[in-house]
């Protein structure tokens, strides 16, 4: 076991497989998750009831990264838009980085982990598959749960997320230059699990020796 702090961060963009992905590797190895993206969908959820974005990120708590419209399609877009506001993200640096210190390990996953939050992490993975590929996972997640929205909607949320998310000042979703790329377009979710395990794995024993 590691008593020094060990840390997995993975980025990638929507629907990639990066939640699936973080919640096996922190129940593989006992490690705490961070799903850094319900922190923006709770300042964009407070800024769709007229807050103001920075104020929100500054005064978040707890309570506010619960509940199920946080997995809206509306909320992600508005997450997406004040992800883009430099002061919101730096409202909610601190956390993050306090967060992946934790003693027993810690997986954090979203769009800078690797490149801003956590730059020496033990593992830095980048997930990602081709957006037909991940609007049609998230698609068929949405009809099942009776979600009458079409495949090309879905598509176009994807693109647009992409976008704003990729092209924007502050910390743009990019692969960070020492990430692992895992391409999941033509994984199955379990392979996809098993090739992100592995990389933790190796590190792990190189850290022992
Ligand atoms: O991972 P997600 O779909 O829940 O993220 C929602 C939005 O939050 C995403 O479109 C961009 C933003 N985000 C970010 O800018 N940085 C992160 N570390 C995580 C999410």
């Amino acid at each position: 076991m590691h008593s020094a702090p060990f840390t997995v961060a993975i980025d990638g963009p929507a629907a990639a497989g990066k939640g699936t992905i973080s919640r096996a590797i922190a129940e593989h190895f006992g490690f705490a998750h961070l799903d850094t993206g319900l922190l923006y969908r709770a300042v964009g959820a407070l800024a769709l009831e007229g807050a103001n974005p920075i104020e929100a990120a500054q005064a978040l708590q707890p309570e506010a990264l619960e509940g199920g419209r946080l997995r809206t399609a509306e909320v992600a877009q508005a997450a997406s838009r004040v992800a883009a506001i430099p002061e919101v993200r730096s409202a909610l640096l601190e956390f993050q980085r306090e967060f992946a210190r934790r003693p027993g390990g810690a997986v954090l996953d979203g769009r800078d982990i690797c490149t801003v939050i956590c730059p020496d992490a033990d593992v830095q993975l980048f997930v990602t598959a081709s957006a037909e590929t991940r609007a049609e996972r998230r698609w068929r997640e949405l009809s099942a749960k009776g979600d009458d929205r079409t495949l090309e909607q879905v598509l176009d949320d994807v693109r647009i997320r992409d976008t704003r998310d990729s092209e924007r000042d502050a910390a743009p979703m990019r692969p960070a230059e020492g990430a692992q790329i895992v391409d999941t377009s033509e994984m199955s979710i379990e392979e996809a699990i098993a090739t992100a395990i592995s990389y933790v794995e190796r590190r792990k024993g190189f850290d022992r020796n």
